[in-house]
């Protein structure tokens, strides 16, 4: 059995290393199922992620592991942490109401959005990606769609932050209590939100999933309130990484920047896979075995932890050619950046439109865009891990 003698993930979390943790992951590779001296697991090649994503016996309900606490206990957590029959139905529920008509209309208000964001920043020669675009963008996507009202953010989002704290992996008593808080006050907020829409139908996903009559089976309130907040957290706490991460990249990339600008409807479909790969926003998940399992030669008792660095399996060179080059062109990238299996991101479809809208303009607007820092300052958190800012200057934003 391979145990880490250094505890490469203590590594993964701690803050210094957030602009760069790719040598880490190189390092976990070599071990790609370790146990930690805590008893927790690391898998992190490509082959064996997969093994995992695929396997009915890796629950993603943490109740079920011998280490509760890693997630905030809930009485009714939602279906991103919870297994068949449960989560199916529930999924199910909502994937038949966000179909990808339903995206694919969005588009034109998705490029008035980012149309107006961008002519507020025309006057000057100088911008900040994340709050001038890559946040405000996904918020106003996600809140249309919901039918949340947009003037609520600055008080859900500060929940959402706080929440998002609850990714401190079970080690952090103080976050722990400050992630309560975020989602009690969430919970209470969309609690009073879809009563109202009980009452009085609007316009919005949510409205509609309240009074669907097409299911045998409804969402009780609880529920539906862990459903709607897990959709406005995950449709705006992701995306703003892969719009930042993607501008950072290509910064970083002056001929891939070059090329998008020239051909952006080609180059972009594959540009933003090859992102999810490289930058992924998302870098890494949990499992936890049902039954003992065996995974790459080595038993994982059941109730383990298993952290599942789709992260590092994403430049396994047993996989990728070259995988720490990023390349806009590269064929068959099936990457682990929406997970993978029964989970499998129900919002994809709704990020890559946002940020195909968001980097065609900003390639076709922006001239002569640079860096102000970089690495830029990285969010605390090791797991939505993205630029908190990314300044950027330019010599013109041209009127298209
Ligand atoms: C770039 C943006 C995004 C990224 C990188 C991302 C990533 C992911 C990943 C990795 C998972 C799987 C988690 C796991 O298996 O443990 C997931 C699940 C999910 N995502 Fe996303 N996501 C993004 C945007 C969105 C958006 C915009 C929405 C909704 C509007 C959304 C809704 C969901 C939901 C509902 C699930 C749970 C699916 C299930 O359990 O069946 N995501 N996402």
């Amino acid at each position: 059995m391979a145990v880490s003698t250094i505890n490469l993930l203590e590594q993964v979390l701690n803050y210094a290393n957030r602009a760069n943790p790719y040598p880490i992951y190189a390092r976990m590779r070599e071990h790609p199922v370790q146990r930690q001296a805590d008893g927790r697991y690391i898998v992190s090649s490509y082959a064996l992620v997969d093994a995992v994503f695929h396997n009915p016996q890796m629950s993603v309900d943490m109740r079920k592991s011998n280490e509760p606490g890693i997630r905030l206990e809930q009485e009714e957590p939602p279906f991103v942490f919870l297994d068949p029959p449960k989560h199916d139905w529930l999924r199910q529920l909502v994937a038949s109401k966000f179909t990808p008509g339903l995206i694919d209309s969005m588009q034109p208000r998705l490029e008035e959005i980012v149309a107006e964001l961008l002519n507020a920043q025309s006057a000057s020669q100088r911008m900040d990606i994340v709050d001038d675009l890559a946040y405000p963008l996904p918020v106003t996507a996600i809140c249309e769609l919901l039918g949340v009202p947009r003037a609520d953010e600055p008080r859900f989002h500060t929940w959402s932050r706080m929440l998002i704290k609850g990714t401190h992996l079970g080690k952090d008593a103080a976050a722990a209590q400050e992630a309560r808080q975020g989602r009690d006050a969430l919970n209470q907020y969309m609690g009073e939100l879809i009563d109202k829409l009980q009452r009085q139908p609007g316009p919005g996903l949510l409205s509609a999933i309240i009074h669907d009559t097409g299911h045998e089976k409804h969402m009780s309130r609880a529920e539906l309130i862990t459903t709607a907040t897990l959709l406005l957290i995950a449709g705006h706490e992701t995306t703003v990484n892969l719009i930042t991460n993607s501008m950072l990249t290509l910064l970083r990339h002056p001929q891939a920047f070059e090329l998008l600008r020239r051909q952006p409807e080609e180059v972009l479909p594959n540009l933003i896979e090859e992102v999810l790969r490289y930058e992924p926003p998302v870098q890494f998940t949990l499992r936890t075995p049902l039954i003992d399992v065996t995974l790459g030669g080595v038993k994982i008792p059941k109730g383990a932890i298993v952290m599942v660095m789709t992260a590092a399996a994403n430049r396994d060179p047993a996989r990728f050619e070259n995988p720490d080059r990023f390349d806009p062109q590269r064929q068959n990238i099936e990457h682990f950046g929406f997970g993978g299996g029964i989970h499998y991101c129900l919002g994809a479809p709704l990020a890559r439109l946002e940020t195909y809208i968001a980097l065609r303009s900003l390639a076709r607007r922006l001239q002569n865009p640079r860096l102000l820092q970089d690495p830029p300052p990285y969010r605390e958190s090791p797991i939505l891990r993205g630029p908190l800012h990314l300044p950027i200057s330019f010599e013109r934003m041209n009127v298209v």
